[in-house]
């Protein structure tokens, strides 16, 4: 199955608040977005990479990841996550891949178990996979004055990360439909996915593909890292 990911990496990081765009951050000297995609193409099961950019930082982001030669490109992102992959997915010639996996540069410590868990899923016929961990919180829905209205039941509760996987022609049809519709964004593509009624099978996460948001999460990262020679 020949496989192409896109790497949303064209948010600002301002919870981060760090100088640069948060997929440039180094963690042990390495960029978070140079730790993705190694993550994606270690796992040896996608062919090429397409990396979302800020639209004026192209050329510091293919700097960061030069080292993968012609396994990695970058386009210039867009001003929301949807558009940064719609972008991405539109600079991939349809038909030229099978499958499409959509992975946060901010998820770079993902291993490469969960890229080879969704990328099965899609090999074994689901039109889209997400990997899932159960929720260790209760949850709660509030209304507008933050006061609690509901506890839904934790154990049908999952928390989903990526790589998110998914047929090429489902993530363009979810794609499209959501350009032409006046929906709000979906802070996910398998959310767009959901709303065309297609089913969204969950395969195994992992802590470890964590997102990087805020300064707490980089401690938690170089912490993990801090005793491994990666
Ligand atoms: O903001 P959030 O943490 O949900 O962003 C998830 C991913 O989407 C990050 O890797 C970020 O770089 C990316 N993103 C993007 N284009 C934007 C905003 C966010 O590619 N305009």
């Amino acid at each position: 199955m020949r496989i192409v990911a896109i790497v949303p990496a064209a948010g600002r990081g301002t919870r981060l608040g760090a100088a640069t765009s948060k997929a440039l951050v180094p963690v042990k000297g390495v960029p978070l977005l140079t730790r993705a995609v190694r993550g994606l193409l270690e796992a040896r099961r996608v062919q090429a990479v397409v990396v979302a950019a800020p639209p004026r930082e192209v050329e510091p982001f293919t700097a960061a990841v030069r080292a993968f030669g012609e396994s990695c490109r970058v386009v210039a992102g867009g001003a929301d996550r949807t558009s940064s992959v719609r972008l991405a997915l539109d600079s991939i010639e349809p038909g030229s891949c099978d499958g499409v996996l959509v992975h946060d540069a901010a998820r770079a410590f993902t291993p490469t178990t969960v890229v080879a868990n969704v990328a099965a899923a899609l090999e074994d016929g689901a039109e889209a996979a997400v990997p899932a961990v159960p929720v260790t919180d209760t949850v709660k829905i509030v209304d507008s004055h933050d006061v609690i209205t509901d506890t839904p039941d934790r154990s049908a509760l999952r928390a989903v990360q990526t790589p998110q996987g998914f047929a090429e022609g489902v993530l363009r049809r979810a794609h499209t439909a959501q350009a032409a519709s006046i929906a709000p964004e979906a802070t996910d593509d398998a959310g767009l996915v959901e709303r065309l009624g297609i089913a969204v099978r969950t395969v195994p996460g992992d802590v470890r593909a964590m997102k990087i948001t805020t300064p707490f999460d980089l401690a938690v990262a170089e912490a993990v890292l801090a005793d491994q020679d990666v």
